[in-house]
């Protein structure tokens, strides 16, 4: 066993790239590389035997558990009886056009169809590519551009890596490209004036987006793209009354609304949708993760009826769409999202994510939220952030180089339990697998309140 760890280290190192990761300590061995060997209902199992309550649910995907039988005997079987067919020329398999039917109905009002792709970030491109296509058909070939925030993930890819608004994903890759613009981050917190309250902070940035659909020429902004709540960006609830304000904008230019429900589709916030749980209206989603809780790589774009009636349009006069991918609609991937919903169902894990969630959140704000270097423990559903300041009364940040969010992350999982250091800003991030009990939270809370004691105690 000790050779087959060292055989694997060895080849790690020399030959995987890994996504996001420090290349050169990783390739020089100064960061550990950690080979996970298996996982059950909340705790994974790594190559040394150590068991680690995984508090984040992988990247916020496994909102099942691991281990679900179901699941993979609908995979295998899916495998045996056609493990391939495409989705080109109206082609189907029973797997793929039943979870259409199945995302339908559990979308919000206004939704018609689903194109599936394998990830948020092709979905998210596939949006682009829609919104485009619609303003085309439209006669507004100049309607093209498109807003979302600084601090907003939507994917790396060239268009969704611009869409994103975090410095690392830009950083020497010439990103973001035209014509993706950022407007402010409806982050509560870290508002510039401290004077505003939640609303009044809601309605600046609601104004800061008109003035950058009027600076740009409402003729040309074509669409706005935001995660019901930030996530990658902080795990940071909208201000009240946040997306209402945002929606009125929105109406008033005829600038077409994507929810990028990555993370919160399919129960994250005690809601089957954030559109749902904040009041939303889009024309677009944007689904993936939840969908088959990542055992097997499916993503979405949902298309509201109003958006569907002009791609159709566009058929009639074009002929077919030219987009379509080798593995959309994949019968296996879709096997495991039916397999997936039918779960979500039957465990009850939605309402168990707003009540375990309120449980959770609410016990790890009594446990650290006192801390003198805790600014905010925040979140909604089963995602939670605790933020890390130098000075609580001044609401000075930590130097960055000193690293306090990923020490925390390292002390917690000395603890046994997995949270993520946010890659911007001193954030220990949590969004554990839906089916959370209150004894697990409780878990994650004490871990937590050691952890932060143990980095910050003497700072
Ligand atoms: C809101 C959101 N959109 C899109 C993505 C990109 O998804 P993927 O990593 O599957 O490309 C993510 C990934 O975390 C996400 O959180």
């Amino acid at each position: 066993m000790l050779d087959k760890r060292n055989e694997l280290n060895a080849w790690d190192r020399d030959h995987f790239f890994h996504p996001s990761t420090h290349m050169g300590m990783h390739a020089r061995g100064a960061t550990p590389t950690r080979v996970i060997t298996g996982a059950e209902g909340v705790y994974i199992t790594d190559t040394n035997g150590k068991k680690s309550l995984d508090a984040f649910a992988g990247l916020y995907c496994v909102n099942v558990g691991y281990g679900r039988q179901k699941i993979a005997d609908a995979i295998a079987e899916q495998a045996k009886n056609l493990a391939y067919y495409h989705a080109y020329v109206g082609h189907g398999t029973e797997a793929s056009i039943t979870l259409s039917k199945m995302i339908i109905d559990r979308a919000p009002e206004g939704m018609s169809r689903v194109y599936f792709g394998l990830s948020g970030s092709d979905a998210n491109e596939t949006n682009i590519k829609l919104i485009w296509y619609y303003n085309n058909i439209l006669d507004r070939p100049e309607k093209k551009k498109i807003i979302s925030r600084w601090r907003g993930y939507h994917g790396s890819g060239v268009m969704t890596g611009s869409l994103t608004g975090l410095e690392l994903f830009h950083k020497a890759f010439d990103l973001p490209r035209a014509p993706i613009f950022h407007t402010e981050a409806p982050y509560f917190f870290r508002r510039a004036d401290r004077s505003m309250n939640e609303e009044q902070f809601a309605q600046h940035c609601a104004d800061r987006l008109e003035d950058m659909i009027l600076a740009e020429g409402p003729e040309t902004v074509a669409a706005f793209i935001g995660e019901p709540i930030l996530g990658t960006g902080g795990i940071v609830p909208p201000p009240k009354t946040y997306w209402q304000k945002i929606q009125a904008v929105l109406d008033k230019y005829d600038v077409l609304l994507v929810a990028d429900e990555v993370v919160t589709g399919f129960g994250r916030l005690g809601t089957m949708f954030g559109s749902d749980h904040y009041g939303m209206k889009p024309d677009l989603i944007t689904i993936a993760k939840g969908l088959t809780s990542a055992y097997a790589p499916l993503s979405g774009s949902i298309v509201s009826d109003k958006m569907w009636q002009v791609l159709v349009q566009g058929s009639d006069q074009l002929g077919a769409i030219g987009h379509g991918w080798t593995y959309s609609a994949h019968p296996i991937c879709a096997a495991a999202g039916i397999a997936n919903l039918e779960l979500v169902h039957e465990l009850g894990i939605v309402e168990n994510a707003g009540s375990t969630g309120a449980y959770f959140r609410s016990e790890l704000a009594k446990a650290v939220g006192g801390h003198r270097h805790v600014g905010e423990v925040r979140g909604d559903g089963l995602m939670a952030a605790v933020e890390f300041v130098e000075d609580k009364d001044d609401r000075k940040f930590f130097d960055p180089a000193k690293k306090i969010g990923p020490q925390v992350a390292t002390a917690l999982l000395e603890r046994g339990v997995i949270g993520r250091a946010m890659p911007q800003g001193d954030i220990l991030g949590f969004a554990p697998p839906l089916c959370l009990t209150r004894e697990e939270a409780d878990t994650v809370v004490k871990a937590a309140a050691g952890a932060i004691e143990s980095v910050l105690s003497n700072r």
